[in-house]
């Protein structure tokens, strides 16, 4: 079995594959072209990916000789999972091992936007430190505020319960289904969509990113929060539309915004929301921990493995 990783994950997961023996290619140039890539996939029976390239019909079409396909992420908005379950392409992913990591990013930026570190930071950097002002720089605390969670799964659960514990916030959600252990430990209130934009103080986008909700939060949605809130996306770029982010922002519609994925992705150099003092954007790094991207490296090499001995991945997304 023939296995193509097209960027080099961590040592454990390599390891994993070499002593199993699977010949494994890793190209020397991780910046392939799209023929390179296609002619890399074309000669191997599973791909492991790193990145968000799109796996779609065409590449199916392209690459008919692919199995299986190891994803080094816990996101899998980038393969048509109908085309490769009706392809008998198995597909697996990275749960649980990046849901801290990812959560504690949300957090982070909840914090840094809260505390307008941003704003602050610049401000040392260019020497203009400024006196005690009791009137300048002020931002808000979180106590007792509502954190309102759109997807409460795995990584929504880590951040409420961090927000829970730390500033003792009330946690609302919206969710395709109720999730009964967050309402039973974090005491958590399901609520609709429209209870969810206008109660929160903090929302924070953690659900799956689906065609339906492209650019879900736009400027009506914006407009109907409140001017205090703050807006995080650590899921996926296309749940925002990023001009209407600015809008809002600059119309003081809501209070800041704190991003680890943006849209498009990269944030292009001259996005104007980069020349915000009221957002925070890090280049997604919600899994950037040794720990994370470790346990990522294992699932995925361990996808690999049972696929190869003809059982099922463990980590499987196909339905
Ligand atoms: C994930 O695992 O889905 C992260 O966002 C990296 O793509």
């Amino acid at each position: 079995m023939k296995v193509f990783i097209n960027k080099r994950i961590p040592d454990i997961g390599m390891k994993i594959l070499e002593n199993s023996g699977i010949e494994v290619s890793i190209p020397n140039n991780e910046d392939l072209s799209h023929e390179e890539w296609v002619s890399y996939c074309k000669k191997a029976d599973v791909i492991l990916n790193v990145g968000n390239v799109s796996f779609d019909k065409t590449f199916f079409e392209e690459c008919p000789n692919v199995k299986a396909i190891a994803l080094y992420s816990v996101g899998f908005d980038h393969v048509d999972i109908k085309e490769a379950t009706h392809r008998n392409v198995v597909v697996g992913n990275t749960p649980d091992v990046l849901s801290k990591a990812t959560s504690d990013v949300a957090f982070l930026l909840m914090q840094s936007v809260a505390r307008r570190a941003s704003y602050n930071y610049q401000k040392v950097k260019e020497g203009n430190w400024g006196g005690f002002d009791p009137l300048h720089a002020l931002g808000q605390e979180l106590y007792g505020k509502t954190l309102g969670v759109f997807g409460l799964g795995r990584i929504g659960f880590e951040m409420a319960k961090k927000s829970l514990q730390a500033f003792d916030m009330d946690i609302i959600y919206h969710n395709r289904s109720r999730n009964e252990e967050a309402e039973r430990i974090l005491n958590a209130k399901y609520v609709s969509f429209d209870e969810l934009i206008e109660q929160s103080d903090v929302l924070s986008i953690h659900a799956n990113f689906i065609p339906e909700h492209k650019n879900l939060f736009n400027f009506s949605v914006f407009e109907k929060m409140k001017p205090n809130s703050i807006f995080i996306n650590t899921a996926r770029g296309g749940f925002h539309n990023q001009t209407d982010l600015y809008e809002a922002l600059i119309g003081k519609k809501i209070w800041g915004a704190g991003l680890d994925v943006t849209n498009p992705e990269p944030i292009l150099k001259d996005d104007p929301i980069l020349g915000l003092s009221n957002v925070c954007i890090f280049p997604h790094i919600g899994s950037a921990t040794i720990e994370a991207r470790n346990g990522m490296a294992k699932l995925a090499a361990e996808n690999i493995i049972a696929f190869s001995k003809g059982e099922k991945m463990p980590h499987c997304v196909n339905p």
